[in-house]
């Protein structure tokens, strides 16, 4: 049988809104031509990020209404635990309320101002709390990372003759930890090989450099080893994930992502004198090492989370269904990321408006046309997001334009995919009348949340 079904039923609905393209017409100028400023309740499809915006199963309400309120040794903390425990194997397991505040304690307990983090693709919180512990955040990516046409099984991967190089210039002791992404989610959510990190800490381990995973999407990433890495075929999803997390020396994990949360994280490592210091710093600005700056009840969510996301027929759906999505638009001509990433499928705005250059801003214009035509949001990676001024005033432009279509975890049904697809294919067949933009107001950092722009002409 062909047809994608989920495996699950719907017990809670949401409705959402449609709207006339009159109406997003409106929207869109009042929001300054800027999706960031739309109110959620404009939008039909929401694709802005998988980040906190997947659905909650039966069994994860109910242990909210369990969940322990204590301040100190909380029931909910030592499920948390034994669950986060019984997939990575980290002793100690410290919760955080999002990955950003994981990766803020790590950074600050180990990075000295002009140390060198090294990773497959930095995510942009991850680089800024490593620039903000006065370390250098380097991006290491596979060579093939670079060709967003190009079909190769482990996209994500790190270059590991680019590893033995950084460590050769800068020398071992600059390099307070090494870190790998799973999946890569700024290179197109591509997936990295259990044998790059196995072989990634081979080259780490005689220096003494402690490997860690940001381990967001570690399903996704072990279910793609299974699919395409030799010899794991047979394995399941938790043992792949296990051999995975015993590769490392730690991880910082957002929870919003395969914890199937609204909120949470954590920070895990074996080694306790380093736990220790960070329980300290936990303290002072998340809270008491037993809730971390959640709720009880939010542990309990992604304790159950955590064994549900690896869930085989879960993980069967998910992958087949964003792969469904981004072939269904190759096989009609629309340039994408390939192959498909675990949690998104990306548009290559560059490839499909030649006619915008990349100080047009081809990837607004290509998601914006998205939002007028059919109500959907998604999300600019390119210029707007990563592009900067130099002192003359001129922009210098992103490595790629490219728009991500990211799918929430279990909130929207393969009619709602269908629906999708038309809407981007019809886009594409008048992708000639897209008009460029023009920034008229930013701030001087993370411009691209509340940047003002206007169509050129
Ligand atoms: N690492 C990766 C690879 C991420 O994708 C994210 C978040 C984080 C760390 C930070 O986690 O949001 O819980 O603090 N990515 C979201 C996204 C925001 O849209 O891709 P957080």
């Amino acid at each position: 049988m062909k047809t994608i079904i989920e495996p699950f039923k719907i017990k809670v609905v949401e409705p959402i809104r449609m709207t006339t393209r009159e109406q997003r017409e409106k929207i869109l100028v009042a929001a300054s031509h800027n999706l960031f400023q739309v109110r959620a309740d404009d939008i039909l499809l929401d694709l802005l990020t998988d980040s906190g915006t997947g659905a909650m199963s039966a069994e994860q309400w109910a242990g909210i209404m369990r969940g322990d309120e204590s301040y100190a040794g909380g029931r909910s903390y030592a499920r948390f635990e034994e669950s986060v425990r019984s997939i990575t194997g980290f002793r100690n397991v410290i919760p955080t309320h999002q990955g950003r505040a994981a990766e803020r304690i790590l950074f600050s307990t180990v990075v000295k101002p002009g140390n060198v983090v090294p990773n497959n693709t930095h995510f942009d919180t991850t680089r800024a709390n490593v620039e903000m512990a006065g370390g250098r955040a380097v991006d290491l990516p596979c060579p093939e990372a670079r060709t967003p046409a190009l079909i190769h099984p482990f996209k994500g991967n790190m270059d590991l003759g680019a590893l033995e190089r950084l460590i050769d210039e800068v020398g071992p002791e600059s390099i307070p930890l090494c870190m790998i992404t799973v999946t890569n989610n700024s290179s197109g959510g591509q997936p990295v090989s259990l044998d790059n990190v196995r072989r990634a800490r081979e080259i780490l381990a005689p220096h003494r450099i402690p490997l860690y995973l940001d381990a967001c999407r570690f399903a996704e990433n072990s279910f793609f080893v299974r699919e395409r890495e030799e010899g794991q075929a047979a394995r399941s999803i938790r043992d792949i994930a296990r051999e995975l997390f015993s590769l490392a020396d730690g991880c910082t994990m957002s929870a919003k992502k395969d914890g199937l949360a609204n909120i949470g994280g954590f920070l895990a490592t074996n080694d306790d004198d380093l736990a220790r210091r960070e329980r300290d710093l936990l303290v002072l600005t998340e809270g008491f090492p037993t809730y971390g700056g959640l709720a009880g009840r939010d542990l309990e969510a992604v304790a159950i989370g955590l064994q549900e996301v690896l869930d085989e027929d879960y993980l069967t759906y998910r992958i087949a269904s964003v792969r469904y999505l981004g072939e269904h638009l190759a096989r009609e001509g629309v340039p994408i990321v390939q192959p498909p990433g675990g949690h998104a499928v990306y548009l290559d705005a560059r490839a499909a408006l030649p006619h915008l250059p990349p100080e047009q801003l081809p990837g607004v214009a290509l998601a914006n046309g998205l939002y007028l035509h059919a109500g959907v949001r998604s999300v600019e990676i390119g210029t707007l997001m990563f592009g900067r001024m130099d002192a003359a005033g001129r922009t210098i432009t992103a490595e790629n334009e490219l728009v991500r279509l990211t799918i929430p975890r279990r909130v929207y049904t393969q009619s709602h995919i269908d629906y999708l697809v038309e809407a981007i294919l019809e886009v594409f067949q008048e992708r000639g009348s897209l008009r460029g933009l023009q920034i008229v107001e930013q701030a001087p950092v993370l411009r691209h949340f509340t940047a003002k722009l206007r169509p050129i002409g």
